[in-house]
């Protein structure tokens, strides 16, 4: 018997009509039945989290502990939640531990931040006229966000939205990808045990054509935080009007490997990076330019190590890259490879598809027009293209519709901090590859990869409204 997933609102579990299974991402057996909302419990938790808004108030203490005590639980739980994620994503045992891991300290720094929200004193009779004047700023909860999410990372990804929502006071509404909705359920009876107050977190699970369009257009909810495609976060945009949006959309994510880096140390960070998640991460390392005078070893090394990478079961231990997402997604890559090669590129390693699994692939002699270049692969496989001057290189990475986060292989400070400078993207990670992120530094792009940032402290500033309070004193 599969467990059968409720609905979430208001504190209670709540069935509807319809069900949907989800599957084992490895060997596709169902492991769980979820029940899907319709339009009548959209409306019922968009109600319950206005309701739960406006009858009471969290002070930021309250919040405090309410997310402190749930990163200790879901750390209590690290295991059987790193057994869903694996389950239900089909990411490696040892990238799911990890992942929780992450989410908890998301948790835990919003907990931190929710006791840092405050406003600024305005030196308002510094202007003439307002000497007897007194002005500070204050920060508010908007009131209902609404947290869409994606299957990649349904733990860390998800607490990056709800943990800053509830440090900043509001009540959350929250869709997760059907294709990954188990890890979503518990985080909700853990934010219950955590003590919570009723109808401030809400689930609803459900397609995008149905339960995410209504969402869209429910004028009762007054922040949108999206985690998906640059197609679906664009039409969510154009459908929320003037109500704000913070979109964390795809990228194909460059890195630079200069000729004086140290190349075994970027050969191992690019290469197991590309490969992490089944390569379905945003900043997945895609585009990799290495200097001339280091490609060929580069190259040589680079297919070495991809070789040894074990492809298999997600439960396994020793296993380094689990399924992809489904094989429709896996085949999606496979043309991409086939189209590629056809136009000229090489496959250096890898290339080959078995159901939802795809071997690690790297590419060459790829030109930047073909798909494997320009869109967003989410897929272990990666690109290597020569360049000769660092001139060449940054245009060649700018050359992009997109721009979330880039990496740079250097030992010159020089180089580095040009490309720092002149790197068009949201952030810059110098001797490192485009895939790192700490939890807590502000993440969000420019250009096609989005709007918005995310990390609790810039999360909870897009999550809060400013207002200004000036004071006229009597008798001055
Ligand atoms: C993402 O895919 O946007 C998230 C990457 C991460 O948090 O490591």
């Amino acid at each position: 018997m599969i467990p059968k997933i409720k609905l979430f609102i208001n504190g209670q579990w709540v069935e509807s009509d319809q069900t949907e299974k989800v599957l084992n991402k490895a060997n596709g057996e169902p492991v769980a039945e979820i029940y899907v909302a319709g339009l009548k419990e959209v409306e019922q938790a968009v109600t319950s989290a206005q309701r739960a808004f406006k009858r009471e108030k969290i002070a930021p203490y309250r919040r405090y502990d309410i997310l402190k005590r749930a990163s200790e639980l879901l750390m209590e739980r690290q295991e059987e939640m790193a057994l869903t994620l694996s389950l239900e994503v089909g990411k490696t045992i040892r990238e799911a531990r990890m992942e929780v891991s992450r989410a908890a300290q998301t948790l835990l720094i919003s907990a931190e931040e929710s006791k840092r929200i405050h406003g600024e004193i305005i030196p308002i009779s510094s202007s003439p006229g307002n000497e007897n004047r007194r002005a500070w700023t204050i920060r508010q909860p908007l009131g209902v966000v609404c947290a869409i999410t994606p299957f990649n990372f349904p733990a860390n990804l998800t607490c990056h939205k709800i943990g800053p929502a509830i440090a900043a006071g509001n009540a959350v509404v929250y869709k997760p990808a059907s294709t990954t909705p188990i890890f979503g359920a518990k985080l909700c009876e853990i934010f219950l045990e955590s003590g919570l107050p009723k109808g401030y977190l809400n689930m609803v699970m459900g397609p995008g054509s149905v339960v995410g369009d209504a969402l869209a257009k429910d004028q009762r909810i007054d922040f949108y935080s999206f985690t998906g495609s640059t197609s679906v976060g664009l039409k969510l945009k154009n459908s929320v009007g003037l109500r704000p949006v913070s979109l964390e959309l795809g990228s194909n994510s460059p890195t630079i490997v200069h000729g004086d880096a140290d190349l075994m140390v970027a050969v191992e960070a690019c290469t197991r990076s590309a490969f992490a998640n089944a390569g379905q991460v945003c900043i997945s390392v895609q585009r990799v330019y290495v200097h001339n005078s280091i490609y060929n070893d580069f190259c040589q090394q680079a297919a070495a190590l991809a070789k040894t990478l074990k492809v298999g079961d997600p439960l396994d231990p020793t296993t380094d890259i689990g399924p992809m997402i489904n094989e429709k997604e896996a085949i999606r890559v496979e043309g991409w490879l086939q189209e590629a090669v056809t136009e000229g590129a090489k496959i250096l390693v890898g290339g080959k598809r078995n159901g939802p699994f795809l071997e690690p692939t790297i590419l060459t002699n790829v030109h930047p027009k073909m798909k494997c270049s320009c869109q967003e692969l989410f897929a272990p496989v990666f690109n290597v293209v020569s360049y000769n001057t660092i001139d060449e290189a940054l245009a060649m990475a700018n050359d992009s519709n997109y721009g979330l986060q880039a990496g740079v292989f250097t030992n010159s400070l020089d180089i580095a901090s040009r490309c720092a400078e002149e790197l068009e993207c949201g952030g810059v990670i110098i001797n490192d590859v485009s895939a790192f992120r700490a939890d807590l530094m502000p993440y969000g792009g420019w250009k096609e990869s989005g709007t918005g940032k995310e990390g609790p402290r810039y999360a909870i500033e897009e999550m809060t409204r400013e207002k200004v309070v000036v004071l006229k004193l009597k008798g001055k």
